[in-house]
Parts: structure tokens; C-alpha cells; sequence
């Protein structure tokens, strides 16, 4: 057929990925268990027509605070919601600083820019813990500091006693980043709840995972009462009590945000917080099979070694690498294997947005480590062929790197 107005031929489009070309890791960073607890917990939810603001996150909310034995818990939008909201709420702002170390995820240096004030990067312990050094909290604190970001490492709890003493004698405040850390604790108290705030990101990657999601606890009834009204537009009721008959109205008290979680995740939270015992164990024994496997590379680490002062929730499986080996071959040699890695992280004064618009201690133990780390994949459904393939590609590709180190590992 021919047509009058024929269109003119197509232009050459650039060469697209089908959606099924997502590398397809044989062992990926981390995964998700997909199954039918989960999305029966999905279905209800959908079917009640009821999908914000309603009983699931009630619950999830009560539940979460049960676990951490804390008196209030919000659940937020995402974990970076979370950090801002608690900033807010402990009153960080302009003409502020910030302590937060610089090895961590970039939300914690946004936030505190947000809220107006500075960031202040810290050092860290050593190379066997990657978590800040409460010596160089103590030592930074000038007369703007505010507040402590601590964020604990890979589910590895930091000093939280020295931190707390650090604050207790200049006045701070001390903010928990407990994204990696459900379930951790430190001396029989759980991470999340022994500074002023603690902060949850529910991530897909995390161990807790709902897809994106957060929670805010607090045993504070003032920063709790901040938090919630921030949490929705700073109204004073809302939808689910009016719903309830508990208030016919609202008045706006505060200039808030909507960082609300739905139903639908709250569900997918609820089913995953019943697991996240189970999983956090199944994931350090998994770390523990790796520090096996791998003690016998000759120069390289993995930090923290089991503290007997604290019950980590192994949300990452970290190695440094022996010192030499290049970080980009040795991941593109596990890369080649179907073997994906990751880095955490770059630390943040690295990045050019933060040249100015931060401040920074030295960081001379941030920066021996900050090329030597790589992430190995760790999920609690890991098989241990998979561990296994894993530990052996590393080996592998150190071997092939060259490099020699001595015969012992400093951590056997
Ligand atoms: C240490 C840390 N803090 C904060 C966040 C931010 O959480 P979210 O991605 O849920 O906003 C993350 C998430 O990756 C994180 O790893």
C-alpha cells in the first residue's frame, strides 16, 4: 500500500540495550529473595484499596520500635528522608558544623548541607575498622560544632560509648546513620537507638529491604514530636486519624515535607523485619567463611575482625586489597568471572561538589585505605558455591596481579 503522506524513513538511532541485556552477574553484589510471603503481603495490601497512610505502617512502625526497643519510630521515604528530618528536628542549621566521617555515603554530607550547615570531615579508626575515629571527633570539635554523624560501617557498630562521651563534654548531638546497621548492636544496645536519633535506609541493597524506604527512631518525645510533624507537612493530624474518627481537622505548625512511606512498602517491610535476625546471621556466617577462605592471600584485609562488644548485622562483605594491586583490574578480572564488586566508597571530600564546600581534618588513614577497598558480593540466601567461585576469583585475580606482599596476611 502506498500512502500520499509517506512518512520519511527512520532516522538511525543509536544502538539501544534490550532491557534483557542488564549484565546478567553469575554472583551479583547483593539480591533480593523473591517469594511468595512477600508478595501475598503486596497482594493484601493492593486488594484492601487502602494504599498510603494506613494500618501497615502503623504496624511496621510499632514493630520496628519493639525490635530496637525504642520508644518512637517513623517510617520515612528513604533513608536520606530520614537523615534530613533529623537534622531538622535536633535544629542543625545555618552556621552550624557537622561532624561526619568522610568515608560513607554522600547523604550525610547533603543533608547537612540542606539543612544549611557544614560538614566537617572526620578520619577513621584504621584499617581493621572503618568506622570514625572518636580521637579525631574529639579533636575537631571547634566552637560551631553542632552534631555527630556517626554512621555505622557495613552493619559495624562504632564506638558508641567514646562517641557518647565526646558529645556528653562539648553539648552534642549525636545522629546515628544506621542505614547498614538493623539489627547491630553495641554493648547490648541496638544501633539506631543509643545516640539521640537514629536513622534506617530500607534500600533494595540493604538488610532490611523494601524497595526505597527509611525509619526515624528516638526515645525523645520532642524530637519525636518534631519528626512527625516535619514527616507530613507539618500538619497536626492526619488522614489515617481523621479516617479513625481521632480528629475531624488539622492546623499547619511547621513548614514540613511529605516523606511518607506507603502501604505497600510497609508491608514488604513488616515480612522483612521478621527475617532480618535469620538474615543478618546468615550473612555473617557467610562473612566468616570468606575470612576462611581468603586468609591465606598474602596482604590482603578484611576490617573488623569479630568485636566482642558488639553484634554487627554484616551488611557488607569488605576486603582491602594487597597494597599495589590495582583496584580496577582486580574488579575487571572478577567482572570477566560474572563476579560483581562495588566500592564503599569514595570518600565524599574526593568529590568535586565538596572542594568548598566543606571542611576536613587530615584524613591520612581515609586515604590509605580509599584505593585499596572492594566490596564482595554478600546476601543471605548466598550459596556457597557461589562464596566459593567468589573467594576463588579474588585469589585468582590477586595472584595474577603480580604483586607480593610478604607470606603472612597482619589479620590471620
Ligand atoms: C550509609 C548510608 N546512609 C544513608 C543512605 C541513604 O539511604 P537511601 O538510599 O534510602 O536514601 C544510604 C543508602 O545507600 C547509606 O548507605
Amino acid at each position: 500500500m502506498t500512502s500520499t503522506n509517506p512518512m520519511p524513513p527512520p532516522a538511525a538511532q543509536p544502538a539501544q540495550a534490550a532491557p534483557d541485556a542488564t549484565p546478567q552477574w553469575v554472583v551479583p553484589l547483593s539480591d533480593v529473595l523473591v517469594d511468595e510471603e512477600t508478595e501475598r503481603a503486596v497482594a493484601e495490601v493492593i486488594r484492601s484499596g487502602w494504599w498510603s497512610m494506613g494500618p501497615q505502617v502503623q504496624a511496621f512502625e510499632e514493630e520496628f520500635a519493639r525490635f530496637l526497643q525504642v520508644e518512637h519510630a517513623f517510617a520515612v521515604a528513604n533513608g536520606t528522608a530520614a537523615l534530613h528530618l533529623a537534622l531538622l528536628a535536633v535544629g542543625c542549621g545555618a552556621g552550624d558544623d557537622v561532624l561526619v566521617p568522610s568515608l560513607n555515603f554522600v547523604a550525610a554530607a547533603n543533608t547537612i548541607g540542606h539543612v544549611g550547615a557544614t560538614p566537617v570531615f572526620c578520619d577513621i579508626e584504621g584499617p581493621d575498622r572503618l568506622n570514625v575515629s572518636p580521637d579525631e571527633l574529639e579533636a575537631a570539635v571547634g566552637p560551631a560544632t553542632r552534631a555527630i554523624v556517626v554512621m555505622h560501617y557495613g552493619g559495624h557498630p562504632c564506638r558508641m560509648d567514646a562517641i557518647r562521651e565526646v558529645a556528653r563534654r562539648h553539648g552534642l548531638i549525636v545522629i546515628e546513620d544506621a542505614a547498614h546497621a538493623p539489627g547491630a548492636s553495641w554493648r547490648d544496645r541496638m544501633c539506631g537507638t543509643i545516640g539521640d536519633i537514629g536513622c534506617f535506609s530500607f534500600f533494595s541493597n540493604k538488610n532490611l529491604p523494601t524497595g526505597e524506604g527509611g525509619m526515624i527512631v528516638t526515645d525523645d518525645p520532642a524530637l519525636a514530636e518534631r519528626v512527625r510533624l516535619l514527616r507530613s507537612h507539618g500538619m497536626t493530624t492526619l488522614t489515617w486519624d481523621r479516617h479513625r474518627g481521632h480528629a475531624h481537622s488539622y492546623d499547619v505548625v511547621a513548614q514540613g515535607f511529605n516523606y511518607r512511606l506507603d502501604e505497600v512498602r510497609a508491608a514488604i517491610g513488616r515480612v522483612q523485619l521478621r527475617r532480618l535476625p535469620a538474615n543478618n546471621a546468615a550473612r555473617g556466617a557467610i562473612v566468616a567463611q570468606y575470612r576462611a577462605d581468603l586468609s591465606a592471600v598474602s596482604g590482603l584485609e578484611m576490617p573488623f575482625a569479630p568485636d566482642p562488644n558488639s553484634r554487627a548485622s554484616h551488611h557488607l562483605a569488605v576486603v582491602l586489597l594487597p597494597p599495589g594491586v590495582d583496584r580496577d583490574t582486580f574488579r575487571g578480572s572478577l567482572a570477566a568471572e560474572g563476579v560483581q564488586t562495588s566500592v564503599h566508597y569514595p570518600p565524599i571530600h574526593g568529590f568535586s561538589f565538596y572542594a568548598d564546600r566543606a571542611r576536613r581534618r587530615p584524613l591520612p588513614v581515609t586515604e590509605a585505605v580509599a584505593d585499596r577497598l572492594v566490596t564482595l558480593p554478600l546476601y543471605p540466601h548466598m550459596r556457597d558455591i557461589d562464596r566459593e567461585a567468589v573467594s576463588a576469583a579474588v585469589k585468582r585475580a590477586v595472584a595474577e596481579s603480580g604483586v607480593s606482599v610478604g607470606e603472612e596476611p597482619s589479620w590471620s
